[in-house]
């Protein structure tokens, strides 16, 4: 029998378990660095699941949670959704991979096209660390240039970690406190710059700094708010004037805005468009989209894996991407993320904190403000571990599906009502420390931008 925990019996001790056997076997434990316990609160957060359904998961412990993680947000429209599962279910019962290709790879092309502004050509990866790797690859060999600038996560790839070189490892700014460019070639040095989301003037003088050698400027378009007015329309008029090719990266602020991406959304198109996570809710896919001119050379280049071809993740994309059509996603998605909104402003003013929930409402983001002698990861760490004791799995940032409920956004706000009378009563009495029984987080991860 499964339940939602009640704060006084809560126990993750299974999780914690198989924490510790993964230490043994599995160097960093996890997979994605988002998902170590260490980006939660590691004691009272759930660290493996048994099975997810909708806007739910029971973790190995029996506990359920309402998920506002969704893998990373790559689960769009809930966990275990009949439709994409049914579709998968049949795929695989013609062929996962095929030895000739499918024709599914050419479907799902002409619907990329009919969906993302900037697509007329299309590749495919498996994950979107690879496809931004593929989209380097192709900037690089249709310009001729090698060096590319950029704003963003893009990945774990050679190419991007790089740019870490340029970090003083005391500063405190690789995108995962502790984790360093440690086995990428030295020889790539300078070959991968940073520039500031927003900043039109660096992005100029860097420029005019590697005229004539940069090959693309990879960018997320937006993160936690909409571009400030006419800032995409001028990167791309820089990008154009010298003759580069601009590339959104819309792995994470893709698809749930409008169903064809954030350039649909503000009526920006790049060259390029890098996608993956959500476009498949759950199943392994990614894909480089763009201009028949930037992507054609690809032809001559290498650029080939034996599982990009793989049928599941292309029917598995292919359903995603109409349902989110059918279901008027994007509706949906503005009324979600306006109403949890609002249910976490109201839990922070119930409260008497000094904060705001805030954000676009494709990922609204709590943000408490502490006092100066507060370390606030204590006080992040808290209310992730109170959200955890009353069921409720997130970071500070909540990212929705289609199956979340009203229900669920009552729930959490419940949840969060509560756990910030536990921050305000730690802050109040000065006991905060007494309060935490888990593992302070760690800082939260940093999309490199400098
Ligand atoms: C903007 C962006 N690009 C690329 C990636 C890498 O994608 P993946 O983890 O599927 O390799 C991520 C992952 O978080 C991302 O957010």
């Amino acid at each position: 029998m499964t339940s939602f925990p009640k704060s006084a019996q809560h126990d993750v001790s299974r999780s914690l378990d198989l924490y510790d056997q993964a230490g043994e076997l599995i160097p960093g434990w996890t997979q994605l660095i988002s998902r170590r316990a260490d980006q939660f609160a590691h004691g009272a957060s759930p660290i493996y699941a048994q099975s997810s359904k909708g806007s739910r998961f029971i973790d190995v412990d029996e506990n359920e949670y309402i998920d506002w993680n969704n893998a990373v947000s790559a689960i769009i429209l809930g966990h275990a959704d009949e439709v994409v599962d049914a579709a998968v279910k049949e795929q695989i019962d013609r062929g996962s991979l095929f030895s000739a290709n499918s024709p599914l790879e050419i479907e799902l092309a002409e619907e990329l096209n009919d969906t993302i502004p900037s697509s007329q050509m299309v590749r495919y990866a498996k994950g979107g660390g690879d496809a931004c790797a593929i989209a380097v690859r192709i900037a690089r060999g249709t310009t001729g240039k090698d060096k590319i600038l950029f704003c963003g996560y893009h990945g774990w790839h050679d190419w991007y970690q790089a740019a870490n070189f340029g970090v003083d490892p005391e500063s405190g700014e690789y995108p995962f406190a502790g984790i360093e460019p440690i086995g990428v070639p030295k020889a790539l040095e300078g070959t991968v710059i940073p520039f500031v989301y927003g900043d039109l003037e660096m992005l100029d003088s860097l420029l005019d700094e590697h005229a004539g050698e940069v090959a693309a400027i990879m960018m997320e378009p937006a993160r936690s708010e909409l571009p400030p007015p006419g800032y995409l329309e001028a990167v791309k008029l820089l990008a154009a004037d010298h003759g580069i090719v601009l590339i959104f990266d819309e792995v994470s602020c893709g698809w749930r805005i409008a169903v064809g991406g954030v350039q649909e959304a503000v009526g920006v198109t790049p060259d390029m468009t890098v996608v993956a996570k959500a476009m498949s809710n759950g199943y392994p896919m990614g894909a480089v989209v763009g201009s028949r001119d930037v992507m054609e050379p690809a032809k001559h280049m290498f650029i080939s894996s034996s599982y990009w071809s793989d049928n599941i993740g292309l029917a598995a994309s292919l359903t995603t991407i109409r349902e989110l059509k059918r279901r008027e996603s994007p509706r949906r998605f503005r009324e979600i993320g306006e109403k949890l909104r609002s249910a976490l402003n109201q839990a922070i003013e119930d409260s008497g904190l000094d904060g705001a929930c805030t954000g676009l409402h494709t990922g609204p983001t709590v943000t408490l403000n502490t006092p100066e002698d507060v370390d606030p990861r204590k006080v992040s760490t808290l209310f992730i571990q109170e959200m955890a004791r009353r069921g409720v799995h997130s970071y500070m940032s909540f990212k929705a599906t289609l199956a979340h409920t009203d229900e669920d956004i009552r729930l959490t706000g419940e949840a969060a009502a509560e756990a910030l009378q536990v921050v305000r009563s730690g802050l109040d009495q000065g006991n905060i420390d007494d309060l935490l029984t888990v593992n302070l987080k760690k800082e939260p991860f940093r999309r490199q931008v400098r």
